[in-house]
């Protein structure tokens, strides 16, 4: 898909439908936070959320006291959903608006996050960018939670193809320079009551 329909596609989404239908919606986003906290060595490590969308991740993170917060997506009216629900509790956030397979990082994070954006590059060049940039971000030491459809899970999301992994094919998509720590499947329910497996990654950036 090109970069500029992509943008559109996942704009259109967030202008149409409200952000507690869609297919990937969380009351609660636990497998994230749980990770993330187990890789964050105090709350003032900077933590980038990778095709947040609309998630309430960002709120619990606040919540939690996470100051160094970065909020990423491709589509600039799921970032403004965020925004408007967190008010207040909103400014001391970076906002994003950018293609990860595009993304040239500014500063370095202690954890990078995504939670069903990897597994939608079905091309090889993008999963390439994608490590680039997850690559570049984060700081020697720093860790990746990542979350994609299980192998079996769905092989589509919102009318796009989807990869699925398990940890051997994680490991090859992400190639040296990561271990994996951890990994852990979800049955999430969508708010059609289906469901679909997710596998969740965590990764340590070798030093
Ligand atoms: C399935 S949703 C998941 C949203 C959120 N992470 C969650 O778990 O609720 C995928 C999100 O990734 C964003 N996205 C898709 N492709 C992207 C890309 N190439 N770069 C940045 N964001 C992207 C979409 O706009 C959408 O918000």
């Amino acid at each position: 898909m090109q970069n500029i329909n992509r943008t559109d596609y996942w704009q259109k989404i967030y202008q149409q439908k409200s952000s507690d239908s869609v297919s990937w919606y969380q009351q609660q986003a636990s497998g994230s936070f749980q990770l993330i906290k187990k890789s964050a060595s105090c709350l003032t490590d900077p933590v980038i959320d990778i095709g947040s969308g609309a998630s309430v991740l960002v709120d619990q993170l606040v919540d939690a006291g996470f100051s160094q917060l970065s909020i990423l997506d491709i589509s600039a009216a799921a970032l403004q959903i965020s925004k408007h629900r967190l008010a207040g509790a909103c400014k001391d956030i970076e906002w994003l608006v950018d293609d990860v397979t595009q993304f040239t990082p500014s500063r370095k994070y202690r954890v990078w996050h995504d939670r069903a954006v990897f597994h939608f590059l079905t091309i090889e060049q993008d999963r390439r960018a994608y490590v680039a940039a997850l690559k570049q971000a984060l700081m020697p030491g720093g860790y990746a939670v990542i979350a994609t459809f299980s192998i079996g899970g769905p092989n589509q999301c919102s009318g796009l193809p989807t990869v699925q992994y398990d940890a051997d094919k994680i490991c090859m998509a992400l190639g040296d320079g990561f271990t994996l720590l951890d990994q852990m499947t979800e049955n999430h329910i969508t708010p059609a009551q289906s469901t679909q497996s997710f596998s969740y990654f965590r990764l340590k950036k070798n030093s």
